[in-house]
Order: C-alpha cells, then sequence, then structure tokens
C-alpha cells in the first residue's frame, strides 16, 4: 500500500483545485461542524487534518476573522494552499508539538478514516484543548452510500486506492470517552453536497477523488448507484453525501 503521505502529496492539489472551483459545495458539510462549534470571538481553533485549508477558511468567514485558526497537515504539499492568515503546522496528527492547554475548540472534517490508531490522535487533542473546550468530528460512516462510493468505485479508480477505515455507530462516544472527553453526542446527519449542473458534480468529484480510470458516464452512474443524486430544478444538483457527526466536551 502506498504511503499516505505519498498519496495525498500526489493528489492534494487536484483536491485543492475542486475545493477552490466549487467552493459552495461542501457548504452544508462544513456548516454542520462549525454550526456545532459554539464560537466565540477571540477564540483560538484547530482544524486537523487541514488539508488545504477548507474548513478553517470556513470558520474564518463565518466569524468576520475573530477567531484564530491553526491547520494541523500532515502532507506538506497539500498544506500549501492553506491561506497564510491562518498558522500552518506540517506535523503528524498525534504529535503537533503544540502547547497543551492552548485552543478553545478542535473540528476535524473527513480526515480520520485514513488513520488506523485513531486514539493516540484523540489523547493528543485532548492534551491541547483548554478544560472545557469542545470537539467535533465529521466524517464518514461504515455502511452509508458515502462509505461505499469511496471504498468501492474511487478505490477502484484513483492511483494508490481509497481504504478507508470508516466510523460505526456509537464508536466516536466509546473512544472519546476512553480518551478523557466527558459528554459526547453523535449522529448520522445528512450533508447534501450542490452543483449547478450534473456536468459540475462530474468534474468536481473525479478532480477531488483523482479518478483516473472512469470517464464521466461510468463516475455519473457510481454516483447515482451508491451516494444517490437528485435534481430538483435543471440549475439544483443535489449529491445525498452523509456523516456521522460527534460533538465532544472537556470536563471543565
Ligand atoms: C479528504 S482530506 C480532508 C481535508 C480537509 N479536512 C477537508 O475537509 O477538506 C483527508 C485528510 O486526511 C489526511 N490524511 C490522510 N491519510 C492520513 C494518515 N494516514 N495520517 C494522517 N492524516 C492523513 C490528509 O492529509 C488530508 O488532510
Amino acid at each position: 500500500m502506498q504511503e499516505y503521505a505519498d498519496i495525498f502529496n500526489a493528489r492534494g492539489h487536484l483536491y485543492n483545485e475542486a475545493s477552490s472551483s466549487c467552493p459552495r459545495a461542501r457548504q452544508r458539510e462544513r456548516d454542520a461542524v462549525i454550526d456545532r462549534m459554539a464560537l466565540r470571538p477571540g477564540q483560538h481553533v484547530l482544524d486537523a487534518p487541514a488539508g488545504g485549508g477548507y474548513l478553517a477558511d470556513g470558520i474564518r468567514r463565518r466569524c468576520g476573522g475573530q477567531v484564530d485558526v491553526t491547520c494541523v497537515e500532515p502532507a506538506e504539499r497539500f498544506s500549501q494552499a492553506i491561506g497564510t492568515e491562518h498558522i500552518v503546522v506540517v506535523k503528524p496528527l498525534a504529535q503537533t508539538g503544540l502547547p497543551g492547554g492552548s485552543f478553545d475548540a478542535v473540528a476535524s472534517l473527513a480526515g480520520l478514516h485514513h488513520i488506523v490508531d485513531r486514539n493516540s490522535v484523540y489523547r493528543e487533542w485532548r492534551r491541547l484543548l483548554k478544560p472545557g473546550g469542545r470537539l467535533v468530528v465529521a466524517d464518514v460512516q461504515d455502511g452509508t452510500g458515502t462509505g461505499d462510493f469511496l471504498n468501492g468505485f474511487v478505490d477502484q479508480h484513483t492511483p494508490g486506492g481509497h481504504q478507508g477505515v470508516f466510523f460505526t455507530d456509537g464508536e466516536l462516544t466509546q473512544r472519546l470517552k476512553e480518551c478523557g472527553f466527558g459528554e459526547v453526542t453523535e449522529d448520522l446527519i445528512d450533508v447534501p453536497w450542490h452543483f449547478t449542473s450534473v456536468e459540475n458534480m462530474i468534474r468536481f468529484c473525479r478532480q477531488l477523488f483523482a479518478i483516473e480510470s472512469a470517464g464521466a458516464d461510468e463516475t455519473l452512474a457510481a454516483l447515482r448507484e451508491t451516494v444517490g443524486v437528485d435534481q430538483p430544478e435543471p440549475d439544483c444538483v443535489v449529491l445525498q453525501w452523509q456523516l456521522r457527526v460527534a460533538t465532544a466536551n472537556l470536563d471543565t
């Protein structure tokens, strides 16, 4: 299996290009995380793994620049798209080297499914959070159409494959409590991706996941069969993406 950093350094730029060509596609996914962070002006938050800074940009926009974001991204080349308004740390997620108790909130979007030993990451986030700090994790649930698309069609057609270790119902609650978090709530939620045309949806997904060995028709068929696609209006195409979202607090 090709080293993960090689994979993300190889295709991170495509991921970032897709995100900047269609910044609103994953808006509901990003909002679902930010809504649960209970952000207040003057706070310092961590986005990890940040990729090209998609979530960090949303946090900054939502808070009018009154919240500072530190982005931890292990893949150097992937991190190069992160805006200079954010603090960038290119380190492993479980060994950031950042000072303990320095963050009001930690947010993680669609990155943990590549990591097997997640408890070491949770323990690092616990170390980084202030007492009463908040953690929000959003990632793919096992057995959903979203998961079947990623570990099925994307795995077959992207260089290096895609073998995510997706979350089961209750896993986040159990693991986060094991790692010292207090109250944890979690749900499977709909976070549909929105596009103005079927062509835009196909182009976005092929670029985001670096789909090379399948064409537009095959990609569309796979999206329809696994994730689900609706078109309520001629210029409104909805990809029925779903994520499991957990919110946890550190005791004060
Ligand atoms: C799908 S991207 C998500 C990036 C960003 N949070 C977003 O929502 O756009 C997956 C992220 O997981 C990170 N990642 C993938 N495999 C990893 C691994 N084995 N260890 C640590 N991070 C990994 C990548 O560097 C990347 O930041």
